[in-house]
């Protein structure tokens, strides 16, 4: 298994009351998978990513990435950790509008201070980003190509795991099609994990496997 969570509780606290969002969830992701978790807005499904993208600590239960347990006290070792192993698709893009295309791409290997500028151009290329774009400012970019440069800059550390919460729910539906089959074509050709969450059956179509959550609770597709 790359990632596991086991008896994961998370609950939020607004005001006086206590809202139970994930309670005892276990899952198993195996490597080179493509997992969806799909669930109605409000299910749980971008708190249970940010604890396997390691960017959340659980209540309670304990997650392993390749059998070892996480530790999420150590706050700077999780950072560094998270940066080589795990990249990111967020539902709003989350580019950097004042950086180019190709430095938004680069971004995440300025932590570690590996300029993959090649490597960078590949990816956007593989993602059907043209040469002519790579120096435009992200923010002139239509909503479509801005997450297609978004999982060109999540793969570009070579991560084990790709966490994309929503990715295609501010996409149009041709867009949403074109930004899956890229993703799992490069899944595939990466021989890379993904762990992609989605409120639609048409998404989660592209995956290997699809649990769903709801009411805390997460169940796989054979158990409902
Ligand atoms: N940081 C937070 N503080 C308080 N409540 C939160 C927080 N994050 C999520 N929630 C609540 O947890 C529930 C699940 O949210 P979320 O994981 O974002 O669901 P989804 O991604 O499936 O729409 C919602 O009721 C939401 O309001
Ligand atoms: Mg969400």
């Amino acid at each position: 298994m790359i990632i596991s969570a086991h008896n994961i509780k998370k609950s939020f606290k607004s005001g006086k009351t206590n809202t139970l969002v994930l309670n005892n969830v276990n899952l198993d992701v195996e490597e080179s998978k493509m997992v969806a978790i799909m669930g109605v807005s409000g299910s749980g499904k971008s708190t249970l990513l940010h604890i396997l993208g390691l960017l959340d600590e659980p209540d309670d239960g304990e997650v392993l990435f390749f059998g070892e347990k996480v530790i999420f006290s150590d706050k700077k070792k999780l950072a560094i950790f998270r940066n080589s192993y795990i990249g990111f698709v967020f539902q709003f893009y989350s580019l950097i509008n004042e950086l180019t295309v190709l430095e938004n791409v680069l971004l995440p290997t300025m932590i570690n201070g590996i300029i993959k500028k090649d490597y960078a151009r590949e990816l956007l290329l593989r993602v059907g980003i043209s040469e002519e774009l790579f120096d435009k400012r992200s923010y002139n970019l239509s909503g479509g190509e801005k997450q297609r440069v978004a999982v060109a800059r999540a793969l570009v550390n070579k991560p084990k795991l790709i966490i994309a919460d929503e990715p295609t729910s501010n996409i149009d539906e041709n867009n949403a099609m074109l930004l899956m089959t890229l993703l799992r074509n490069l899944q595939q050709s990466l021989n890379t994990t993904v762990v992609i969450s989605t409120h639609s059956k048409k998404i989660a179509n592209f995956c290997d496997i699809t649990y769903f959550l709801s009411e805390g609770v997460l169940a796989n597709e054979n158990n409902i």
